[in-house]
């Protein structure tokens, strides 16, 4: 249903180049974030600059940057003085840059953001030491097998800037999102300042929130919109959280994913909402609960006392494992009725613009 509503959509944003898909549909019913403004957005360098970066037939470049990569994909619309927005999505532990390309579908044709097709980026991790620490496999800053000292902080700043010098895009308008080890850096983008201005939203899904991807003192400087999937099905980041993993290592401690997304609630100033006999407000967690897919409960909580857009949206599917939701099961953690990019994700960010803050 949901499916062939958002293909009506798509088609008819074909038709009408200059109109934008409608962003109500999937936040629930309670909370419809206000549609910001079409405003052009924030020209990067790259709208006034040819760029020698040379795209494939299929629309992808790969880049390197230093000892790293990222896999860029442009869409077929994209248009070089036109300001296109950016989905950076990083990939989960032992995964690469075409995994996740493969898993999110951000690279998929005819999808918008702003009404225009978008920038999707799979930015390769570093080789770290593996679980066991003898072995070599890709990973993000913030877990126990991460590459010891390596920033991907300042390897995303430096990403965000060499697509900003290379394309056409609009700085307005950059969203941050990952899975498991990736939905962990994802966060700690969210809670470290700089990257929390960059990206104006952040979509980790089933992170993997140990103590490094997600500190204790996470201080964003903003309130920060956050998208949240979760598993109740994962064992690898198990939904209520763990003190140790299987073999009892402390460092694989993760939080209870409720608490997580309360904590962020709270960080965010979202407003308690007593019952409507009182009139008195706290600050605190008010979460309006809904099912917008088969077997999956959103809570959205309102931080309409910061601002009129912030939200964060957790959404907990009964039946999946350690996953991105799609409906082909794409990720090896079982099938969902919707596909959290298109059904969710990118309405989301849509709806999210740091021209709004
Ligand atoms: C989910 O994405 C896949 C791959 O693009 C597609 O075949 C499928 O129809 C999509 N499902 C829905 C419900 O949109
Ligand atoms: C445009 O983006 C630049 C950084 O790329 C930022 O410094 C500036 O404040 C932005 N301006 C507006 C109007 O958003
Ligand atoms: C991109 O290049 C890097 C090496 O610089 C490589 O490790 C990676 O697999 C490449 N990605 C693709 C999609 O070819
Ligand atoms: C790494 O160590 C583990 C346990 O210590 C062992 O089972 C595994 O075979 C080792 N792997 C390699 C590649 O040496
Ligand atoms: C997780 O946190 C929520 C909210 O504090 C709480 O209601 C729930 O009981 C916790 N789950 C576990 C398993 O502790
Ligand atoms: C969200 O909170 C604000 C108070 O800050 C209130 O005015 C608004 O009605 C609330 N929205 C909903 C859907 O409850
Ligand atoms: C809903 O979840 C239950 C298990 O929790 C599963 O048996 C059922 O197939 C799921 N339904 C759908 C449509 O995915």
């Amino acid at each position: 249903m949901l499916f062939i509503s958002l293909s009506l959509l798509l088609a008819s944003v074909h038709a009408l180049p200059h109109r934008r898909i409608a962003a109500k549909h999937s936040l629930g019913a309670a909370y419809a974030v206000p549609a910001p403004s079409r405003a052009p957005g924030n020209a990067t360098a790259g709208c006034r600059s040819a760029s020698s970066w040379k795209f494939d037939d299929t629309n992808h470049a790969n880049i390197t940057l230093g000892d790293r990569s990222f896999l860029v994909h442009i869409p077929t619309t994209y248009h070089p003085t036109t300001q296109h927005a950016l989905v950076v999505s990083y990939h989960g532990f032992k995964a690469n840059d075409v995994k996740q390309e493969e898993i999110t579908g951000f690279s998929e044709e005819g999808l918008t953001l702003n009404g225009r097709g978008l920038v999707a980026v799979y930015p390769n991790g570093q080789f770290g030491p593996g679980k066991d620490g003898n072995e070599s496999i890709r990973a993000w800053e913030g877990a126990p097998y991460s590459p010891p000292g390596v920033d991907d902080i300042a390897f995303t700043q430096q990403m965000v800037q060499s697509l900003s010098d290379n394309l056409c895009l609009d700085s307005n308008r950059f969203y941050a999102s990952g899975k498991s080890n990736g939905g962990g850096l994802t966060n700690l983008l969210a809670c470290t300042p700089a990257t929390a201005k960059l990206f104006a939203a952040f979509a980790p899904v089933s992170a993997a929130l140990y103590a490094g991807a997600n500190p204790q003192n996470c201080k964003p400087g903003r309130a920060v919109p956050i998208i949240n999937f979760h598993g109740l099905a994962d064992t690898i980041i198990p939904f209520d959280g763990q003190a140790a993993d299987k073999e009892g290592r402390t460092e694989y401690a993760t939080p209870n994913i409720t608490q997580y997304r309360e904590a962020w609630a709270d960080r965010n100033g979202c407003i308690y909402l007593p019952p409507a006999d009182s009139s008195s407000t706290t600050l605190g967690v008010f979460a309006v609960v809904s099912h917008p897919h088969v077997n999956t409960t959103l809570k959205t909580s309102n931080c309409s006392a910061v601002n009129t857009h912030t939200v964060v949206n957790g959404f907990t599917v009964a039946d999946l494992g350690h996953s991105w939701p799609t409906t082909l099961g794409l990720d090896g953690g079982g099938i969902t009725t919707f596909n959290a990019t298109t059904a969710n994700i990118l309405p989301f960010f849509d709806s999210q613009s740091m021209e709004m803050d």
